[in-house]
Protein backbone atom coordinates (compact mmCIF):
# COMPACT_ATOMS: atom_id res chain seq x y z
CA UNK A 1 0.00 0.00 0.00
CA UNK A 2 1.53 3.60 -1.07
CA UNK A 3 0.37 4.65 2.18
CA UNK A 4 2.77 3.47 4.04
CA UNK A 5 5.84 5.88 5.76
CA UNK A 6 2.96 8.56 5.63
CA UNK A 7 1.79 10.43 8.72
CA UNK A 8 -1.88 10.12 8.65
CA UNK A 9 -4.01 12.13 11.17
CA UNK A 10 -8.14 10.48 11.63
CA UNK A 11 -10.93 12.78 13.70
CA UNK A 12 -13.74 10.94 14.94
CA UNK A 13 -12.50 7.49 16.59
CA UNK A 14 -15.38 6.71 18.92
CA UNK A 15 -17.97 6.78 15.26
CA UNK A 16 -19.05 4.08 12.95
CA UNK A 17 -16.59 5.76 10.44
CA UNK A 18 -13.81 6.55 12.61
CA UNK A 19 -13.88 2.59 14.33
CA UNK A 20 -13.49 1.32 11.21
CA UNK A 21 -10.32 2.79 10.60
CA UNK A 22 -9.18 2.33 13.98
CA UNK A 23 -9.71 -1.34 13.13
CA UNK A 24 -7.50 -1.08 9.84
CA UNK A 25 -4.46 1.14 11.04
CA UNK A 26 -4.43 1.67 15.13
CA UNK A 27 -1.13 -0.74 15.26
CA UNK A 28 0.56 1.59 12.90
CA UNK A 29 2.45 4.08 14.70
CA UNK A 30 2.18 7.06 11.23
CA UNK A 31 -1.15 7.35 12.20
CA UNK A 32 -2.54 9.78 14.84
CA UNK A 33 -6.52 9.28 15.98
CA UNK A 34 -8.41 11.82 18.15
CA UNK A 35 -11.81 11.91 19.21
CA UNK A 36 -14.01 14.48 21.65
CA UNK A 37 -13.82 12.15 24.68
CA UNK A 38 -11.54 9.44 23.99
CA UNK A 39 -12.78 5.75 24.43
CA UNK A 40 -9.93 3.61 22.71
CA UNK A 41 -6.34 3.64 23.50
CA UNK A 42 -3.84 6.13 21.94
CA UNK A 43 -6.38 8.51 21.02
CA UNK A 44 -6.01 12.17 22.12
CA UNK A 45 -8.56 14.27 23.00
CA UNK A 46 -9.82 17.11 20.84
CA UNK A 47 -13.26 19.12 20.55
CA UNK A 48 -14.10 20.02 17.11
CA UNK A 49 -15.67 23.57 18.61
CA UNK A 50 -12.40 24.66 19.65
CA UNK A 51 -11.23 25.94 16.08
CA UNK A 52 -7.63 27.07 17.81
CA UNK A 53 -7.08 23.61 19.49
CA UNK A 54 -7.84 22.06 16.07
CA UNK A 55 -5.90 24.55 13.76
CA UNK A 56 -2.89 24.10 15.98
CA UNK A 57 -3.05 19.95 16.08
CA UNK A 58 -2.93 20.19 12.77
CA UNK A 59 0.09 22.40 12.31
CA UNK A 60 1.87 20.13 15.19
CA UNK A 61 1.28 17.24 14.11
CA UNK A 62 2.04 18.12 10.11
CA UNK A 63 0.48 15.10 8.63
CA UNK A 64 0.64 13.72 5.20
CA UNK A 65 -3.29 12.82 5.32
CA UNK A 66 -5.89 13.93 7.06
CA UNK A 67 -9.37 12.01 7.06
CA UNK A 68 -12.06 13.73 8.93
CA UNK A 69 -14.32 11.39 10.47
CA UNK A 70 -15.63 13.94 12.96
CA UNK A 71 -19.74 15.21 12.23
CA UNK A 72 -22.49 16.50 14.01
CA UNK A 73 -24.86 13.37 12.59
CA UNK A 74 -28.46 13.62 14.87
CA UNK A 75 -30.49 15.14 11.72
CA UNK A 76 -33.57 15.61 13.53
CA UNK A 77 -31.57 17.14 16.36
CA UNK A 78 -30.29 19.36 13.99
CA UNK A 79 -33.04 21.51 12.63
CA UNK A 80 -33.36 22.61 16.42
CA UNK A 81 -29.33 23.03 16.89
CA UNK A 82 -28.26 24.11 13.79
CA UNK A 83 -25.41 26.59 14.87
CA UNK A 84 -23.50 23.38 17.01
CA UNK A 85 -24.32 21.45 13.85
CA UNK A 86 -22.77 24.41 11.53
CA UNK A 87 -20.07 24.77 14.01
CA UNK A 88 -18.73 21.20 13.25
CA UNK A 89 -19.97 20.23 9.97
CA UNK A 90 -18.75 23.85 8.14
CA UNK A 91 -16.96 25.84 10.21
CA UNK A 92 -14.50 23.47 11.94
CA UNK A 93 -14.42 22.08 8.24
CA UNK A 94 -13.08 25.46 7.16
CA UNK A 95 -10.19 25.43 10.15
CA UNK A 96 -8.93 22.26 8.62
CA UNK A 97 -9.53 22.58 4.78
CA UNK A 98 -7.06 25.83 5.57
CA UNK A 99 -4.77 24.31 7.62
CA UNK A 100 -4.18 21.39 5.30
CA UNK A 101 -3.78 23.51 2.64
CA UNK A 102 -0.69 25.36 4.71
CA UNK A 103 0.83 21.96 5.68
CA UNK A 104 0.58 20.78 2.37
CA UNK A 105 -1.85 17.68 3.49
CA UNK A 106 -4.46 15.91 1.40
CA UNK A 107 -7.68 16.34 2.75
CA UNK A 108 -10.09 13.67 2.74
CA UNK A 109 -13.60 14.54 4.10
CA UNK A 110 -17.10 12.98 4.18
CA UNK A 111 -20.60 14.48 3.22
CA UNK A 112 -23.89 13.40 2.29
CA UNK A 113 -26.48 12.53 -0.31
CA UNK A 114 -28.50 14.93 2.19
CA UNK A 115 -27.21 17.52 -0.12
CA UNK A 116 -29.77 16.93 -2.70
CA UNK A 117 -33.12 17.45 -3.08
CA UNK A 118 -34.29 13.85 -3.53
CA UNK A 119 -36.57 14.74 -6.52
CA UNK A 120 -36.36 12.40 -9.66
CA UNK A 121 -35.15 8.97 -10.12
CA UNK A 122 -31.78 9.27 -12.05
CA UNK A 123 -28.65 8.38 -10.12
CA UNK A 124 -26.90 12.34 -8.88
CA UNK A 125 -24.07 13.31 -10.16
CA UNK A 126 -21.33 14.99 -8.45
CA UNK A 127 -22.02 17.55 -11.04
CA UNK A 128 -25.65 18.08 -10.31
CA UNK A 129 -27.35 21.27 -8.25
CA UNK A 130 -27.56 20.96 -4.71
CA UNK A 131 -30.39 21.69 -2.75
CA UNK A 132 -30.41 20.56 0.80
CA UNK A 133 -34.05 20.56 2.25
CA UNK A 134 -33.12 20.16 5.79
CA UNK A 135 -30.31 21.74 8.35
CA UNK A 136 -28.38 18.79 8.43
CA UNK A 137 -28.00 19.33 4.66
CA UNK A 138 -26.94 22.70 4.81
CA UNK A 139 -24.46 22.00 7.25
CA UNK A 140 -22.74 19.57 5.36
CA UNK A 141 -23.05 21.37 1.82
CA UNK A 142 -21.34 24.24 3.91
CA UNK A 143 -18.31 21.51 5.00
CA UNK A 144 -18.10 20.54 1.26
CA UNK A 145 -17.70 23.70 0.25
CA UNK A 146 -14.90 24.36 2.77
CA UNK A 147 -13.28 21.63 1.61
CA UNK A 148 -13.29 22.32 -2.31
CA UNK A 149 -12.43 26.11 -2.12
CA UNK A 150 -9.61 26.02 0.25
CA UNK A 151 -6.44 26.31 -2.11
CA UNK A 152 -5.43 22.82 -1.19
CA UNK A 153 -5.50 18.82 -2.07
CA UNK A 154 -9.56 18.55 -0.77
CA UNK A 155 -11.37 15.57 -1.19
CA UNK A 156 -15.23 15.20 -0.26
CA UNK A 157 -16.46 11.67 -0.79
CA UNK A 158 -20.19 11.92 -0.21
CA UNK A 159 -21.94 8.71 1.19
CA UNK A 160 -25.03 7.55 3.20
CA UNK A 161 -26.98 4.76 5.03
CA UNK A 162 -24.09 3.99 6.92
CA UNK A 163 -24.17 1.65 9.25
CA UNK A 164 -21.24 -0.68 11.69
CA UNK A 165 -22.19 -3.79 13.72
CA UNK A 166 -22.32 -1.52 17.19
CA UNK A 167 -23.19 2.09 16.48
CA UNK A 168 -26.68 3.92 16.61
CA UNK A 169 -27.91 2.91 13.18
CA UNK A 170 -30.51 1.93 11.03
CA UNK A 171 -29.80 -1.89 11.11
CA UNK A 172 -29.34 -1.94 14.90
CA UNK A 173 -32.40 -0.01 15.86
CA UNK A 174 -34.12 -2.56 13.55
CA UNK A 175 -33.03 -5.84 14.82
CA UNK A 176 -34.05 -4.32 18.38
CA UNK A 177 -37.19 -3.49 17.79
CA UNK A 178 -37.84 -6.86 15.87
CA UNK A 179 -37.19 -8.62 18.76
CA UNK A 180 -39.74 -6.68 20.59
CA UNK A 181 -42.79 -6.16 18.58
CA UNK A 182 -44.79 -8.65 15.88
CA UNK A 183 -45.68 -5.85 13.25
CA UNK A 184 -43.47 -2.85 12.49
CA UNK A 185 -44.07 -0.10 9.81
CA UNK A 186 -40.85 1.38 7.69
CA UNK A 187 -40.80 3.30 4.59
CA UNK A 188 -41.10 2.61 1.71
CA UNK A 189 -40.50 5.97 -0.91
CA UNK A 190 -37.22 6.62 0.08
CA UNK A 191 -34.89 4.66 -2.02
CA UNK A 192 -30.84 4.43 -1.22
CA UNK A 193 -27.87 2.28 -0.74
CA UNK A 194 -26.58 1.57 2.57
CA UNK A 195 -22.62 1.10 3.36
CA UNK A 196 -20.98 -0.44 5.69
CA UNK A 197 -18.88 2.05 7.55
CA UNK A 198 -15.93 -0.72 6.86
CA UNK A 199 -16.71 -0.44 3.42
CA UNK A 200 -15.75 3.51 3.47
CA UNK A 201 -12.93 2.85 5.26
CA UNK A 202 -11.45 0.04 2.63
CA UNK A 203 -12.51 2.22 -0.37
CA UNK A 204 -11.07 5.49 0.81
CA UNK A 205 -7.69 4.09 1.62
CA UNK A 206 -7.90 2.56 -2.28
CA UNK A 207 -8.36 6.14 -3.33
CA UNK A 208 -5.66 7.72 -1.09
CA UNK A 209 -3.33 4.96 -2.66
CA UNK A 210 -4.41 6.71 -6.48
CA UNK A 211 -4.68 10.15 -4.95
CA UNK A 212 -0.85 10.12 -4.04
CA UNK A 213 -0.14 8.22 -7.10
CA UNK A 214 -1.45 11.65 -8.89
CA UNK A 215 -4.12 9.49 -10.19
CA UNK A 216 -7.02 10.89 -8.74
CA UNK A 217 -7.77 14.87 -8.75
CA UNK A 218 -9.67 17.00 -5.66
CA UNK A 219 -12.68 17.43 -6.05
CA UNK A 220 -16.08 15.69 -5.17
CA UNK A 221 -16.94 11.73 -5.45
CA UNK A 222 -19.70 9.80 -4.26
CA UNK A 223 -18.50 6.52 -2.39
CA UNK A 224 -21.12 4.24 -1.32
CA UNK A 225 -22.39 0.45 -1.80
CA UNK A 226 -23.28 -0.12 -5.20
CA UNK A 227 -27.32 -0.98 -6.12
CA UNK A 228 -30.49 0.12 -4.40
CA UNK A 229 -33.61 -0.16 -2.15
CA UNK A 230 -36.06 1.22 0.00
CA UNK A 231 -35.58 1.31 4.40
CA UNK A 232 -38.82 -0.96 4.44
CA UNK A 233 -36.62 -3.81 1.98
CA UNK A 234 -33.33 -2.69 3.60
CA UNK A 235 -35.97 -3.99 7.23
CA UNK A 236 -36.82 -7.04 5.01
CA UNK A 237 -32.91 -8.32 4.48
CA UNK A 238 -31.84 -7.31 7.99
CA UNK A 239 -34.19 -9.94 8.93
CA UNK A 240 -33.68 -12.45 6.82
CA UNK A 241 -30.10 -12.27 7.30
CA UNK A 242 -30.80 -12.17 11.05
CA UNK A 243 -32.62 -15.23 10.96
CA UNK A 244 -30.50 -16.99 8.59
CA UNK A 245 -27.37 -16.57 11.39
CA UNK A 246 -30.30 -18.75 14.32
CA UNK A 247 -31.49 -15.14 15.86
CA UNK A 248 -34.84 -15.47 17.43
CA UNK A 249 -36.78 -12.48 16.23
CA UNK A 250 -40.78 -11.46 17.08
CA UNK A 251 -41.17 -9.56 14.14
CA UNK A 252 -44.14 -11.40 11.91
CA UNK A 253 -45.09 -8.47 9.44
CA UNK A 254 -43.28 -5.10 7.93
CA UNK A 255 -45.89 -2.69 6.45
CA UNK A 256 -44.74 -0.45 4.28
CA UNK A 257 -45.51 2.96 4.90
CA UNK A 258 -45.19 6.76 2.78
CA UNK A 259 -42.86 9.07 3.75
CA UNK A 260 -45.82 11.82 4.86
CA UNK A 261 -47.15 8.51 7.43
CA UNK A 262 -43.55 8.89 9.07
CA UNK A 263 -43.57 12.71 9.96
CA UNK A 264 -40.18 13.88 11.64
CA UNK A 265 -38.29 16.73 12.43
CA UNK A 266 -36.07 17.11 9.69
CA UNK A 267 -37.96 16.50 6.05
CA UNK A 268 -36.06 13.27 4.35
CA UNK A 269 -35.06 12.98 0.33
CA UNK A 270 -37.26 10.20 -1.29
CA UNK A 271 -34.62 9.84 -3.78
CA UNK A 272 -31.02 8.80 -2.45
CA UNK A 273 -29.23 7.38 -5.38
CA UNK A 274 -25.75 8.49 -6.03
CA UNK A 275 -23.75 7.92 -9.47
CA UNK A 276 -20.26 5.81 -8.75
CA UNK A 277 -19.10 5.93 -12.21
CA UNK A 278 -16.49 9.02 -11.11
CA UNK A 279 -15.45 7.11 -8.24
CA UNK A 280 -14.72 3.84 -9.62
CA UNK A 281 -13.06 5.10 -12.96
CA UNK A 282 -10.51 7.14 -10.68
CA UNK A 283 -9.70 3.87 -8.25
CA UNK A 284 -10.42 1.53 -11.51
CA UNK A 285 -12.55 -1.00 -9.17
CA UNK A 286 -16.14 -1.75 -8.50
CA UNK A 287 -17.51 -1.08 -4.75
CA UNK A 288 -20.02 -3.82 -3.54
CA UNK A 289 -23.24 -4.50 -3.40
CA UNK A 290 -25.32 -3.06 -0.72
CA UNK A 291 -26.08 -6.90 0.37
CA UNK A 292 -23.24 -8.07 0.42
CA UNK A 293 -21.66 -5.65 2.45
CA UNK A 294 -24.60 -6.23 5.23
CA UNK A 295 -24.01 -9.72 4.77
CA UNK A 296 -20.14 -9.56 5.87
CA UNK A 297 -21.44 -7.02 9.04
CA UNK A 298 -23.82 -9.46 10.13
CA UNK A 299 -21.10 -11.93 10.54
CA UNK A 300 -18.75 -9.95 12.20
CA UNK A 301 -18.76 -10.83 15.87
N1 LIG B 1 -24.46 7.97 9.51
C1 LIG B 1 -24.97 8.10 8.28
O1 LIG B 1 -25.97 7.48 7.91
C2 LIG B 1 -24.29 9.00 7.28
C3 LIG B 1 -24.91 9.22 6.04
C4 LIG B 1 -24.29 10.05 5.10
C5 LIG B 1 -23.08 10.64 5.41
N2 LIG B 1 -22.53 10.44 6.63
C6 LIG B 1 -21.25 11.12 6.93
O2 LIG B 1 -20.25 10.13 7.12
C7 LIG B 1 -19.30 10.60 8.10
C8 LIG B 1 -19.14 9.58 9.22
O3 LIG B 1 -20.40 9.39 9.85
P1 LIG B 1 -20.60 8.37 11.07
O4 LIG B 1 -21.91 7.69 10.84
O5 LIG B 1 -19.37 7.57 11.26
O6 LIG B 1 -20.79 9.43 12.26
P2 LIG B 1 -20.95 9.10 13.83
O7 LIG B 1 -20.94 7.65 14.06
O8 LIG B 1 -22.11 9.92 14.29
O9 LIG B 1 -19.61 9.72 14.44
C9 LIG B 1 -19.41 11.09 14.57
C10 LIG B 1 -18.10 11.34 15.27
O10 LIG B 1 -17.98 12.74 15.50
C11 LIG B 1 -17.52 12.94 16.83
N3 LIG B 1 -17.87 14.26 17.32
C12 LIG B 1 -19.09 14.80 17.47
N4 LIG B 1 -18.99 16.04 17.98
C13 LIG B 1 -17.67 16.30 18.15
C14 LIG B 1 -16.91 17.40 18.61
N5 LIG B 1 -17.47 18.55 19.07
N6 LIG B 1 -15.55 17.30 18.63
C15 LIG B 1 -14.94 16.18 18.21
N7 LIG B 1 -15.60 15.10 17.76
C16 LIG B 1 -16.95 15.15 17.73
C17 LIG B 1 -18.21 11.84 17.60
O11 LIG B 1 -17.60 11.68 18.85
P3 LIG B 1 -18.44 11.07 20.10
O12 LIG B 1 -18.98 9.75 19.64
O13 LIG B 1 -17.44 11.00 21.18
O14 LIG B 1 -19.53 12.09 20.33
C18 LIG B 1 -17.99 10.67 16.65
O15 LIG B 1 -16.70 10.14 16.79
C19 LIG B 1 -19.83 11.96 8.56
O16 LIG B 1 -19.22 12.97 7.82
C20 LIG B 1 -21.30 11.91 8.22
O17 LIG B 1 -21.86 13.20 8.03
C21 LIG B 1 -23.09 9.62 7.57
Amino acid sequence: MVIAGKKILIFGTNGQLGGSYYKLLHQKNSVIFTDLEPKLPNVRPLDFTNFSALDAAIREIYPDIIINCVAYTAVDQAEKDTDIAMKINGDAVTVIAKAAADVGAVFIHYSTDYVFDGSGLKPWLESDKTSPVNAYGRTKLAGETATVEAAGKGYVFRTQWVYDKTGKNFVNTMLRVASEREELSVVGDQIGAPTSSDVIAEFTLKAIDKILAGKMAPGIYHLCCHGEVSWHDFAEEIFTQARALGRNLKVQRVKKIETKDFPTPAARPKNSRLSLTKFEAAIGESLPDWKTALIAVMRQS
